[in-house]
């Protein structure tokens, strides 16, 4: 049997079509139902006038539940009130699979029991809205590095050794040794780079973040692009191109789920070159000047980074980060060696930090000092020292992590809302 997508359904005007998928709603009048089916690709009314069809198509509909699964088949007309501009007339309605008791109704539910049904709460119209910015996104990210002819270099999951600290680290036995899931791809990305000169990873990425907050997933992934002979300079307009491509792109594409998730597109319009910028510093003048209780030295927190991004309307660049609260590959600053040559970018409206970069340490014995001081295994990070011994080059690069940049463009709350199936603290079930 042909059957038509809901997306494709224009072209079926005033002829028939037969259409499959699940109730989503359903309403009557008592002479007629009207059925909005979703596919996935859209959501259609089917009008089902009972003068008009045999006992038992108006039967089905009658008795088909939330969530059912169907086919229908009938004529589509042109409707400029109607949710795809289109509407269809039914005249056969099959019930394939029935839903009866589905779990959840229109009505409000708590998101605790939402997240324990996740793998059906996802065909909420929210919901799939988010996921399909998110997937848009995931192909925007290859579109740009592609259209930049960088390489994308896959890295390991499993690891030997940590980046981001190792109080993260969720462990695992590896035959009788141990090993760690992936806290980043940076450091299989520094080699690569001297291979290939533009490289980009994007996979999932581990943490066993033992605060439960809406920005922290366990399991997340990042995109991260590395680049030889990148200046940091270099580095924050890449970071900056790519924000604005990815926002574009969302414009661009999304802008039906963006209107069903109520997102105002203003807010994203303004994400325009260049963002502003500060460094540290004068970040922390800012904040004191706010009435928080920040020195030089203090890592900043979420209401910190709130605090500061709030004060813009486009993404903030903040730069140049006291060396002892980052991670131990960043490149000092010449003009300023008790900051690194590190950059945050926040998101505005309080969303906070959507990437971390940084110019990479170039100089072996300053990037062995630094592993001993922060007490790293030096035997681990052998082969990473090596693109240090061997041609070793200035390089820059960062992680965007794909939730937070999907929460804020979407205007949700939480990120467990922005990955199909999230890992918290809490949760790792479905
Ligand atoms: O700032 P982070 O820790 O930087 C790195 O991992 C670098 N090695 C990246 C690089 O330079 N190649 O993490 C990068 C980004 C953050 O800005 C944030 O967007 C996201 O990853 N992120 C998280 N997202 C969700 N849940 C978590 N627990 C996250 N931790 C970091
Ligand atoms: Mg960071």
């Amino acid at each position: 049997m042909e059957t038509t997508a809901i997306s494709k359904i224009g072209p079926k005007a005033g002829a028939t079509a037969t259409v499959q998928g699940w109730l989503y709603n359903k309403r009557s009048s008592g002479k007629i139902q009207f059925l909005i089916v979703r596919d996935g690709t859209g959501y259609l009314q089917c009008v089902v006038p009972r003068a008009d069809v045999p006992p038992e198509v108006w039967g089905a509909a009658e008795s088909a539940a939330q969530e059912s699964s169907l086919r229908v088949t009938g004529t589509v007309r042109e409707d400029k009130r109607a949710p795809g501009g289109y509407e269809m007339t039914a005249t056969v309605v099959e019930i394939l699979g029935d839903a009866k008791d589905y779990p959840i109704s229109p009505k409000e539910h708590g998101v605790d029991f939402l997240m324990n049904l996740r793998h059906l709460w996802m065909r909420s119209s929210q919901q799939h809205a988010v996921l399909r910015v998110r997937s848009e996104m995931e192909q925007a990210i290859a579109d740009f590095f592609y259209e930049r002819e960088f390489v994308r270099i896959d890295s390991p999951i499993l690891t030997g050794s940590s980046v981001e600290g190792t109080s993260t680290l969720f462990e695992t036995d590896y035959f009788g040794d141990k090993a760690y899931l992936s806290q980043s791809g940076q450091l299989y990305l520094e080699p690569a780079a001297a291979s290939f000169g533009k490289v980009y990873c994007f996979g999932p990425t581990f943490r066993a973040e033992k605060s439960k907050t809406r920005r922290h997933l366990t399991e997340f992934w990042m995109v991260e692009p590395e680049v030889a002979f990148l200046d940091f300079e270099g580095l924050c307009e890449l970071a900056e191109d790519f924000i604005v491509y990815l926002v574009g792109r969302a414009l661009e594409r999304c802008g039906e789920h963006l209107k069903r998730l109520e997102r105002d597109p203003k807010k994203l319009e303004i994400v325009t070159k260049p963002f502003p910028r500060i460094t540290y510093r004068d970040g922390i003048k800012t904040l004191q000047g706010k009435g928080f209780p920040v020195n030089f030295g203090d890592d900043l927190g979420a209401d910190e980074e709130t605090a500061l991004g709030a004060e813009f309307e486009k993404p903030l660049i903040v730069s140049r980060f006291p060396t002892a609260i980052k991670s131990f590959y960043m490149q000092p600053d010449p003009q300023d060696p008790e900051v690194v040559l590190g950059l945050d970018m926040l998101a505005p409206e309080g969303y906070g930090e959507i990437i971390g970069g940084s110019q990479r340490i170039h100089d072996l014995a300053l990037l062995e000092k630094r592993l001993d001081e922060h007490k790293l295994p030096r035997e681990a990070y052998e082969w990473y020292l090596d693109v240090r011994r061997y041609g070793t080059f200035p390089h820059a690069g960062f992680g965007m992590g794909l939730e937070r940049v999907v929460t804020w463009i979407c205007g949700i709350h939480h990120l467990r809302e922005a990955i199909p199936y999230p890992r918290t603290l809490k949760r790792i079930y479905p």
